[in-house]
Order: C-alpha cells, then sequence, then structure tokens
C-alpha cells in the first residue's frame, strides 16, 4: 500500500481514463432509469495539485495542463468537470474519479467506492458524507466486488483502476472482472491498464477472454516524447453502451491534437483485438 495517486493526478493516463468514463457514464444516462457506478480503486476523490507530492515531479503538466483552454467539444466535459472544482481561470485541484462520479449523479443513481487505504478511505468518507448517493467502502475492491455485483440496479459501470504494485495485479484484475462478469454479464466494465509490461496485459486479456469474446472497445494514448514515467496507457472497455466508439474517438483525436506536440501524442480507438 504505497501508492499514492496524489504524485499522478491529472496526468495523461488520469485524462484518457476520466475523459472515457465521463463519455461511458454520459451515454449510460441516456435511460432515466437508476444507474450505479461501481469502483474497487476510488482514491481520495479530489487532488491539490500545488501539494508537495503533486509538485515534485508534476506529471499533470503533461496531462490536464496542455489541455485547459482548449475549445475542443469532445474535451468539453472533462475541462467543465475540472472547472468545476477550481476558482474561475485556475487549475489547482483535479477531480478523481468519485468526484467525476458525484459531478454526473442524478438523483437515481448511485456511487459506491472501495479504497482500502486508511486515510484515504476516511478522506473520502468525509468529503462525501452528506451525499447519500455515494457510499465508500473502506475494504479491499477485489473482496468488495463480489458483495457489490449484481448491483440492485440491474444498470451499471464497474471502474478497475489498481495500483499496479504487484506484477500481476493486471491478471488478479482479469480474474475479479470475470468474476463480476458471471454475476453481472449485462454490466459495462471500465479498466485501466498502463503500457508497461504487455505480456501482462496479454496475459491478462486472455484470462479475461478464456470463455469467449464480449462486446469490447479499447482506447490507447502515448507519449513517445516524454522523457521519465509511465508513457502510455489504455482504458478497455466491456459491454460498451451504443454510440461510444464514435464519442470515445472524438475524444481521443482531441487529446492527441490538444497534447503538445513534442511528447509526440499517438491514439487508437478500436474494438479490442484488432487495435
Ligand atoms: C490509481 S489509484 C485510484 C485513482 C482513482 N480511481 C481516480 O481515477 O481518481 C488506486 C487507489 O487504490 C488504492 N488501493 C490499493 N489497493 C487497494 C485494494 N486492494 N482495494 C481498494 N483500494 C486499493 C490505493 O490506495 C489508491 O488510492
Amino acid at each position: 500500500m504505497n501508492y499514492r495517486h496524489i504524485f499522478h493526478a491529472g496526468n495523461h493516463a488520469d485524462v484518457l481514463k476520466h475523459g472515457a468514463l465521463l463519455a461511458t457514464l454520459s451515454r449510460m444516462q441516456r435511460k432515466d432509469t437508476p444507474l450505479a457506478v461501481i469502483e474497487t480503486h476510488a482514491g481520495v476523490g479530489l487532488y491539490d495539485l500545488h501539494a508537495p507530492e503533486a509538485m515534485r515531479n508534476p506529471e499533470w503538466k503533461f496531462g490536464i495542463g496542455p489541455l485547459i483552454g482548449s475549445t475542443a467539444p469532445a474535451l468539453q466535459p472533462l475541462l467543465a468537470a475540472v472547472a468545476a472544482c477550481n476558482a474561475k481561470d485556475s487549475l489547482r485541484f483535479y477531480p478523481g474519479s468519485p468526484e467525476l462520479a458525484r459531478l454526473c449523479l442524478r438523483p437515481q443513481d448511485r456511487y459506491a467506492g472501495c479504497e482500502l487505504h486508511p486515510i484515504d478511505a476516511a478522506a473520502l468518507r468525509a468529503r462525501y458524507a452528506a451525499d447519500r448517493r455515494l457510499q465508500i467502502h473502506a475494504r479491499d475492491g477485489w473482496e468488495a466486488l463480489k458483495a457489490l455485483t449484481p448491483p440492485p440496479e440491474k444498470r451499471g459501470l464497474v471502474l478497475v483502476d489498481p495500483p499496479y504494485e504487484k506484477p500481476d495485479e493486471a491478471l488478479i484484475a482479469a480474474r475479479a472482472i470475470g468474476g463480476a462478469l458471471k454475476r453481472f454479464g449485462h454490466g459495462v466494465y471500465l479498466w485501466w491498464r498502463p503500457l508497461k509490461d504487455p505480456d501482462a496485459i496479454a496475459l491478462a486479456d486472455a484470462e479475461l477472454f478464456k470463455e469467449g469474446i464480449r462486446p469490447a472497445l479499447a482506447a490507447q494514448l502515448t507519449l513517445a516524447g516524454l522523457t521519465q514515467g509511465l508513457r502510455g496507457s489504455s482504458v478497455l472497455i466491456l459491454n460498451p453502451p451504443y454510440g461510444l466508439s464514435e464519442d470515445l474517438g472524438a475524444f481521443a483525436q482531441s487529446l492527441k491534437a490538444a497534447l503538445p506536440s513534442a511528447l509526440r501524442p499517438e491514439v487508437q480507438v478500436a474494438p479490442h483485438g484488432l487495435a
């Protein structure tokens, strides 16, 4: 439990994941029926980009930073969410996935987030104590996923965003998602993965799809021009809602256009396995 997301808040991986999250929720909310957002690894919900941890090696300068001020329509949901967390014309706070979910929740929707780090879980609980639509579980996300699926709403998005501290964490994630799919087969699953060990991801995908190919969509962002740290990541979305492929394609192309060309951004959006 050494991982602290504040060191990475607002980086290129966050903007890919969070843009994909907003696009997916937007498509799912075209129906009025209640929706559950279930998250295995929640973090703290809001990150202070001026905190010493975020300033040490400010990854957000190669992520959300250059996007601010873009007028690209596909970036506006993410930029509006960031603006909602900040004073006018400033960028100090970056919303994590629980906060993005909160900003999107309708009265009939619900968010259930798991966070194992005691300090982060306490911070999340305190942040959302007054909002009954958000439930925080201070427990292991892999274990909790068994209890939280299927949700009573029968419609839901499961967000899987582990820290990948352990070498086999992608495989652990694939097994957890595979188990959840047995209980909640028509749920939408959004799984973030770092591009640092392609063999580990291939092994995890083989595990996930061992009982047959499911409808899936993958979006990937790489920044080959980054001189340090993670250079790329992807999201894999299982059972993607209708129309998401186009929305995610537009989002990815807008990301590529808004990031500095010196970072050599490249994006791909494709049905999984064809990318
Ligand atoms: C990548 S961060 C989550 C970021 C968040 N999803 C977001 O997008 O804003 C991973 C989080 O998982 C927490 N964590 C690590 N192991 C966990 C576990 N087994 N169950 C639940 N949370 C865990 C870490 O403390 C960390 O806050």
